[in-house]
């Protein structure tokens, strides 16, 4: 098969499309002829290395994969060669583009387990924008964070995945959502989509803005997964006996942070990590039935992924970006 290969972890020039050796399923795998395959900031990590988490190279990234099963391992039963599928990457083996190898490729190898129907009227570039991005959304949102109709919640990044998955999770459930992220444009099209207050950071303080559209009350809820310099003032965001949620920390993990706001407002910091099968089962029928619809800006064929990434890079995206192979 070919496959977008990471050789050596660094720059995007270590990315190499190339023949790879066809997987062949376990007992209780299956192979899915890849469709389509979303891009998450993950990809980017992978590639450039994680501290603390190794990666053999070389790797094939990607774990927001759709498409249709190829083969069937001995054991696997209940699934038939051609159906449509995408899947949680999330195993017991470890997570698939993180540590075992994903699907960035024409085929790649998933247990049976981990599989989801897609129904016939979900195409794969949709159904590639789901399972990751929605699955923590889910996780972090309901699970952890509790988020009810009525309440506020102040997103930032709400540009990218797991951001515009947090807005539209939010928007249907019924809270008032504060979409926060880098540009007017940006922001334009999470209004279109049905934010109730739109706040562009490269211009305006996000902590303030949401401090006055609340009427110097606060957030019930905060969901920060940009971690960096956007760490305290989201705290100065919340109200007394709010929840910060954080599922990651794309611009710095280490940040400076004022202790003073979190027992004084007596707040809740939350982590999130990861999601269930049932996150994903459950975002794939929002999806199906109508409730929540993904959006993607860009597709690319698969020989054209580190054009891809670097968009992902420059933040020259909304929502997701799908590839092909
Ligand atoms: N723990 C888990 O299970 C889990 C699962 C999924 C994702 N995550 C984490 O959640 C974060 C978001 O993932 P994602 O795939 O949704 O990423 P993404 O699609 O690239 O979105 C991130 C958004 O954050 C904003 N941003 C702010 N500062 C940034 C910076 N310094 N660099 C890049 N983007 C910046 C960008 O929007 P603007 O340009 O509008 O600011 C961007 O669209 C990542 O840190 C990821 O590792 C964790």
């Amino acid at each position: 098969m070919k496959a977008a290969v990471i050789e050596a972890q660094g720059g995007i020039e270590n990315i190499t499309y190339r023949d790879w050796d066809d997987p062949a399923p376990g007992p209780d795998d299956v192979v899915v002829r890849v469709g389509a395959c979303g891009l998450n900031h993950l990809d980017i990590f992978v590639r450039r290395g994680m501290p603390g988490f190794p990666v053999p190279m070389p790797f094939i990234s990607g774990g927001d994969i759709a498409g249709t099963i190829d083969s069937l391992g001995a054991d696997v039963q209940g699934w038939n060669v051609g159906d449509r599928v995408t899947l949680n990457p999330q195993t017991d083996h470890g997570m698939i583009g993180e540590e075992l190898i994903g699907g960035l490729a024409e085929l790649v190898r998933v247990p049976a387990a981990n599989l989801v129907t897609l129904p016939d009227h979900v195409p794969f570039e949709t159904a590639a924008a789901i399972p990751i991005n929605y699955g923590t959304a889910h996780r972090m949102l309901f699970a952890r964070g509790r988020l009810e109709a009525g309440e506020t919640m102040l997103v930032l990044g709400a540009s990218g995945g797991v951001g515009l998955a947090s807005v539209q999770f939010g928007k249907m459930v019924g809270a008032r959502v504060i979409a926060a992220a880098g540009s007017d444009e940006k922001c334009a099209r999470l209004a279109e989509l049905g934010a109730d207050h739109v706040v562009n950071y490269q211009d305006e303080d996000f902590s303030r803005a949401a401090w006055l559209l609340t009427g110097k009350t606060g957030c019930d809820v905060i969901v920060n997964f940009t971690g960096g310099e956007t760490w305290a003032p989201s705290l100065r965001a919340a109200r007394r006996g709010g929840r910060v949620l954080t599922c990651g920390a794309t611009a710095g993990h280490d940040p400076q942070t004022d202790l003073r706001f979190i027992w004084v407002r007596e707040l809740d910091v939350l982590g999130s990590n990861s999601y269930s099968q049932e996150d994903v089962a459950s975002s794939v029928a929002h999806v199906a039935e109508g409730r929540l619809a993904p959006v993607v800006s860009h597709t690319f064929p698969l020989e054209r992924l580190g054009e891809a990434e670097r968009l992902m890079e420059e933040r020259g995206f909304f929502g997701k970006i799908v590839l092909f192979p």
